[in-house]
This record gives C-alpha cells, structure tokens and sequence, in this order.
C-alpha cells in the first residue's frame, strides 16, 4: 500500500505523514517547496501544487490512497487525475462548520463526484490555532490577552485528526463516512493558560481583554491577518462579511458541537488527546 500526502507539511498532514511512517507503510509527500520541507527519511518526496494540476503529472502514479488538503478551485481537476492514474480512496481535510450547516464545502462535494472511495474528516477548531494565537504572547511577556476567558471550547489534537485520516486512508469501512472531530472535553481560555504554564512549569498570566483590544493585538502578531482575527474574534462570517450579530456566530445554530463528538474514539480506539497534552507536545513552541 502506498498513501499520497498532500499538504503534508501542514499541521495535520505532518502527523498524517508520522503515523504512516510509523506503521510501515509507504508515503509520497508532496509539497509546494522540496528545499524548505523536510520529512522522515523513509519518505518520497514529490513537489507540485495542488492549485496548478499541470504541476501534478505524475503525482498519482503507483498510489492506493490519498489524504487531500483541501483546494477549492482545482478539486475536481486533482481528483479526476487521481482517479485516471488509479488510485482507489481518498480522505478529505473539511471541517466542523460544514457539520453544523454554517457553510458548504465544494471540496467535499467533489471528492463524492469524484468516483473514488471517500471519507470526509471535519475537524472542529484546532488546538494548534493557539500556536499563532496565545504563543508569540506567551513568549513575549508569559500573558495571554484575549476575551471570552470563561466561555468553553471545543477543540481538536493535530494528531487526533491524522489518527482518524490514517484509519480511513487504511483500513476498509469507511467508505462515505463523515466523520466529526473534537476534543472529549471543552476548554476555556483560562484552562488553556493554565495548561500552557502547567507544560512550561512557569506562570503565565491571563488577562481578559476586549474584542477590540484583541483585534489590534492579533493584527500586530506576525503571521495573523487581518481577515484571519476578524473571524477569529467573531466581527466575520466564514464568508468574510460582516458578523450579523454583536458577539460573532450567535445567529448560527452551534448546538450540534455543544457537546463532545464521539468520532475520535469510535475510529481510533482511543479516547481524543487534552489541552493538556497538547500543551506539553509544543511546550517549546510556548518556551
Ligand atoms: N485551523 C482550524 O481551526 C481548522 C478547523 C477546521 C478545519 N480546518 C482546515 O484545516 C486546514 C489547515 O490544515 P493544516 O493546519 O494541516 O494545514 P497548514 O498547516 O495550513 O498547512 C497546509 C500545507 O498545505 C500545503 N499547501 C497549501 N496550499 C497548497 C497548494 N496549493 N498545493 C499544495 N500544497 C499546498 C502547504 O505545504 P507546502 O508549503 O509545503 O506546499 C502547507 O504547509 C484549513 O485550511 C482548513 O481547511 C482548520
């Protein structure tokens, strides 16, 4: 069995490439960049862009399964080649939102149009967003500044969504599933400091700040747009206007991931990683 990654330097596809790796089986990993990238030794590299299938002659050749990062405007184009050059499975990157009907996903529809077999992974928000987010400010001054300190989030492991695309990319039975991933339990921003100072054995402050004050300091963090805070912080919708309500998403029905979702643990086997744990896995990238 050989397995295509793409987006495989990517904070999922990275895990996706590990835990193949770690089972023996054979990876392609393809990136836009070989220089900059760097994978396993076992891996094959392979270089293209998803945006530009010209670039993909080849990519698929030899390949049974592929994880998909998500690309809108090419999906089809890239799934009708993976199909001619005969793989058989494909695992698409979507998301929770998709779930709870705040937007459709045209790279889902493709991959169900495509003829190969699919699964769909919709990851709720990812811990690692707090790497961009909490991080550069945990570095700097060991304060985070952000509001919404006491509301609970659910939120996923990097590696709890690859565990889920690796079974599906693996094993048979998960043909036409869509699964919905989170953590087992919410956790609010005060947690989250406190799990970050708990990893780093050091105290890091919380300070509740507004949306506003927020806004401008996301803005100023390097590697945060302006697009990227505004939805974070609720002054957008997923389609880039203006948020309908004052506080963000209220106006959409969030209900169906109010609660833990049992994905994770009915695909692996294992109940999904914490905060906590998370915390520890990128305790350097707090330090
Ligand atoms: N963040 C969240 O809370 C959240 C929640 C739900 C769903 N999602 C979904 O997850 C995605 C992010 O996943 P991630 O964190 O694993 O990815 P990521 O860290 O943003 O990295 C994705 C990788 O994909 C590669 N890539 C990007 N554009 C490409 C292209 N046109 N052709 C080929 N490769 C390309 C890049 O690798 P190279 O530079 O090496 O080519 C990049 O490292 C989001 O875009 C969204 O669809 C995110």
């Amino acid at each position: 069995m050989r397995i295509l990654v793409t987006g495989a330097t990517g904070f999922v596809g990275r895990n996706v490439v590990a835990q193949l790796v770690d089972k023996g089986v054979q990876v392609r990993a393809l990136t836009r960049n070989r220089a900059k990238a760097s994978f396993p030794a076992a891996v094959e590299v392979a270089e293209g862009d998803l945006s530009d299938p010209s670039s993909l002659d080849g990519l698929f050749t030899g390949i049974d399964a592929m994880y998909l990062f998500p690309v809108e405007e090419t999906a089809t184009e890239v799934l009708a080649k993976a199909r001619q050059a005969g793989v058989r499975r494909v695992v698409d990157l979507s998301a929770a939102s998709v779930t709870v009907g705040l937007h459709d996903n045209p790279v889902e529809a493709a991959v169900e149009r495509s003829g190969l077999e699919w699964t769909h992974v919709r990851p709720a928000g990812f811990m690692a967003n707090q790497l961009q987010l909490f991080a550069p400010m945990v570095r700097a001054r060991r304060t985070v500044r952000y509001p919404f300190g006491d509301v609970p989030m659910l939120m996923i492991h990097e590696a709890d969504i690859a565990a889920v695309a690796v079974a599906a990319l693996l094993e048979d039975g998960h043909h036409e599933a869509v699964y919905t991933l989170t953590g087992g339990q919410a956790v609010t921003v005060r947690e989250q400091v406190a799990a970050i100072a708990a990893a780093l054995g050091e105290t890091v402050r919380y300070e509740e700040v507004s949306r506003e004050e927020a806004r401008e300091i996301l803005k100023a963090q390097s590697g945060f747009s302006a697009e990227a805070a505004d939805l974070m912080l609720g002054f957008s919708d997923y389609d880039g206007t203006e948020a309908s309500s004052a506080d963000g998403y209220s106006d959409q029905d969030w209900s169906a991931l109010e609660k833990p979702w049992p994905d994770v643990e009915k695909v692996t086997g294992r109940e999904p990683r914490t905060f906590a744990e998370f915390a520890r896995d990128h305790a350097e990238d707090f330090r």
